[in-house]
């Protein structure tokens, strides 16, 4: 199966972007790492605010590694204070700008779930939405196959124009359901979240939305096995290590 890009959507340039600046020696050890001795086991999160969803699924999932980013310099700072204390070996946290670090540091194929958890619903700006962006194909590229991203809204509205995109532009199954007490006190599998019935909630934001009552919603969207995107092969060239370029380079950092 092909993606069919919608002609209204351009396509996405990485090579236009240059590297987060988190990118030391330290880090990109440690992630490369990882990606080695658990293939298949990358989870990233995206947005993740004060860290509270990424250091319940990393404590509830230690066989699995996440690397959970987050842009605004004040919440990862927090975060960051949060996971030095648990010290979690499978947790990364990453102060960066998702689209840059994914460009340069995640390999086509390699992640098995993305979490993109009550993004800024931007109300002036709907072309910077996760799945209007011409980037969400290269996220695609970076899921293995049969991988899922999880996109959480508490706004119907945002949810129901994800959909009409998967449907119209990408061409994606995904799931629709409400994000609610039951849910939350699910467990199975890789969703094995502690729920605590006075503040239910996997992260700050739908612990706020919930106590309002406001009608959280998730999509799970799946990459089907024979999907393919523009950037399968796609490989920066420059890369984490300087000086190594192109697949060396994912291989050497
Ligand atoms: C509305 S908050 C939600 C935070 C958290 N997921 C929660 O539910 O509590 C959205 C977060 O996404 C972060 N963010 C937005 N765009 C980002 C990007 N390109 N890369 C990394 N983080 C980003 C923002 O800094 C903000 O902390």
């Amino acid at each position: 199966m092909t993606i069919t890009a919608s002609p209204t959507i351009r396509r996405f340039q990485p090579e236009a972007l240059k590297p987060p600046r988190c990118s030391e020696a330290l880090h990109r050890e440690r992630v490369h790492r990882l990606m080695q001795e658990t293939p298949w086991q990358i989870h990233l999160e995206i947005g993740a605010g004060k860290g509270m969803h990424a250091l319940q699924w990393a404590e509830n999932n230690p066989d699995k590694t996440l690397i959970a980013i987050e842009r605004t310099a004040e919440k990862y700072q927090v975060f960051a204070e949060r996971a030095a204390t648990k010290a979690l070996q499978n947790l990364i946290p990453i102060h960066a700008d998702a689209i840059p670090y994914l460009v340069h540091y995640i390999p086509p194929a390699s992640v098995a779930a993305c979490f993109i958890l009550y993004p800024n619903p931007e109300p002036h700006n709907p072309a910077q939405r996760w799945v209007n962006m011409p980037f969400f194909e290269f996220l695609l590229s970076r899921l293995c196959p049969l991988g899922q991203i999880y996109l959480a809204s508490n706004i119907p509205a945002y949810l129901d124009e994800a959909e009409n995109r998967l449907k119209e532009v990408w061409q994606l199954p995904y799931q629709r359901y409400a994000i609610n007490e039951s849910f939350l006190s699910l467990s199975a599998g890789h969703r094995k979240w502690p729920c605590d019935n006075t503040h239910p909630g996997r992260t700050h934001f739908e612990r706020k939305y919930l106590l309002r009552g406001e009608p959280c919603g998730e999509l799970s969207i799946t990459k089907p096995a024979g999907h393919t995107t523009h950037f399968d092969n796609w490989l920066p060239k420059v890369t984490a290590n300087p000086g190594v370029t192109g697949e060396q380079g994912f291989q050497a950092f």
